[in-house]
């Protein structure tokens, strides 16, 4: 791939996700970069996120012989070979022409799961047939119902195993690196409008080449509006805008996707109840990565008042901030049964593609299962809290 050595993908100059960080940085024109990287207004949320998992310590069982601990976890009555599945993420075939098809191969691969965005540049079935595992479709209502119902009757065909519904998007929140980068200029149509801000693309030729390659600017193949086609790429907070699925929505939803469905983006216990009422199969306890409204708690921190909640009655999951696989066991340790990684395999996807996102997963599989072992822990069913110290301010 153009821009990228394979061997700078080599174990001992990848070793966590911050230098796929960092090689992504280095391939992606600053838009793109920032569009991946940053989050809403003060990014507030954004660092809590990462900044939480380090409050919580660990207290490790001492003089345990651990042995090979299996890290096979069912979510869903779904089987993923470690708990970690790929999180939605708009725009990926900006990042890497590769783009969602790379990133669903590479989880298939590894035998854990992926979901697709609606803000997708692949169509849903070349996402689907490149992965040998879990394949989970996220819906938003851009485009209108009819585009909606067309996106599930495909997805439906093609095997999609489960519908992510998001509600954290009533409008789309100030992503103030977004503008600054003039994003909507350069998604938008008008040439002229591009000029200032286009002079970064020049400075990335190895991202600017396979772009042109992969044709330049990529439709929104999922979202078909019916007589016209896919949708033209537009900028995240005009998507977003368009977007929001409210409660009454999925009483539809539920008529035409009889499948599992997964609602993501909640913060309290009484959301949750409200998800299950509504008859999700699990609930996602997600800020959205920090990229909606900010100043909310960090998701670690308002998952116990969720698992509480829910009570054991559906699966609980949880996104935001997850860099490392210790990160991965804290929340198990507090009752998520599997998370959502959506940076930390994007930052591989756009550094390499396929090899990236295979090095992250490698990276946080290994990290869980090295883990699990130094906490002296027979394996992922026995987490638990007595694994961690909570700093007491949390009161949970
Ligand atoms: C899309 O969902 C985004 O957060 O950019």
């Amino acid at each position: 791939m153009p821009g990228t050595q394979k061997s700078s993908l080599r174990p001992s100059k990848i070793v966590n996700i911050e230098d796929l960080r960092r090689m992504a940085k280095r391939r992606l024109p600053r838009p793109v970069f920032d569009y991946l990287d940053g989050g809403a207004e003060a990014e507030i949320t954004l660092r809590e996120n990462c900044d939480a998992f380090r409050e919580i310590t660990f207290r490790p069982r001492g003089a345990v012989a651990t042995g090979d601990c299996s890290l096979k976890t069912t979510v869903i009555g779904q089987e993923f070979s470690f708990p970690a599945i790929l999180a939605p993420v708009g725009y990926s075939r900006m990042m890497h022409p590769g783009g969602e098809v790379d990133a669903a191969r590479a989880a298939g691969k590894a035998g854990t799961g992926y979901t697709l965005s609606t803000i997708s540049g692949h169509k849903l079935e070349d996402v689907k047939a490149a992965s040998p595992g879990p394949v989970w479709y996220q819906l938003y209502l851009l485009g209108g119902r009819a585009a909606s119902e067309g996106a599930l009757d495909r997805a439906r065909r093609a095997g999609f195993s489960a519908l992510v519904i998001t509600v954290d998007t009533p409008v789309a929140g100030l992503r103030e690196r977004d503008p600054r980068n003039g994003m909507k200029e350069l998604l938008g149509t008008s040439v002229l409008a591009k000029i200032p801000f286009g002079f970064t693309f020049l400075a990335h030729p190895g991202w600017l080449a396979a772009y042109i390659r992969d044709g330049g600017r990529p439709k929104l193949e999922n979202i078909v509006v019916p007589g016209q086609g896919p949708m033209e790429l537009v900028d995240v907070s005009a998507a977003l805008a368009a977007a929001t699925v409210t409660w009454a929505d999925l009483k539809w939803i539920r008529q035409i996707w009889t499948g599992p469905i997964v609602v993501k983006g909640l913060l309290t216990g009484d959301d949750a109840r409200r998800a299950i009422d509504e008859g999700a199969a699990a609930v996602v306890v997600s800020n959205h990565g920090g990229r909606q409204l900010d100043s909310v708690s960090a998701t670690i921190r308002a998952l116990p008042e969720v698992v509480a909640a829910v009570n054991g009655q559906i699966d609980v999951l949880m996104d935001g901030g997850i860099r490392r696989g210790s990160d991965i066991v804290k929340a198990l340790c507090l009752g998520a049964r599997a998370v959502l990684v959506g940076r930390a395999y994007a930052y591989g996807l756009a550094a390499a593609g396929e090899a990236g996102v295979t090095r992250a997963l490698e990276i946080l599989r290994t990290d869980v299962e090295r883990t699990v072992r130094l906490l002296g822990c027979p394996g992922l069913r026995q987490l638990d809290r007595s694994y961690l110290n909570i700093p007491r301010v949390w009161d949970v």
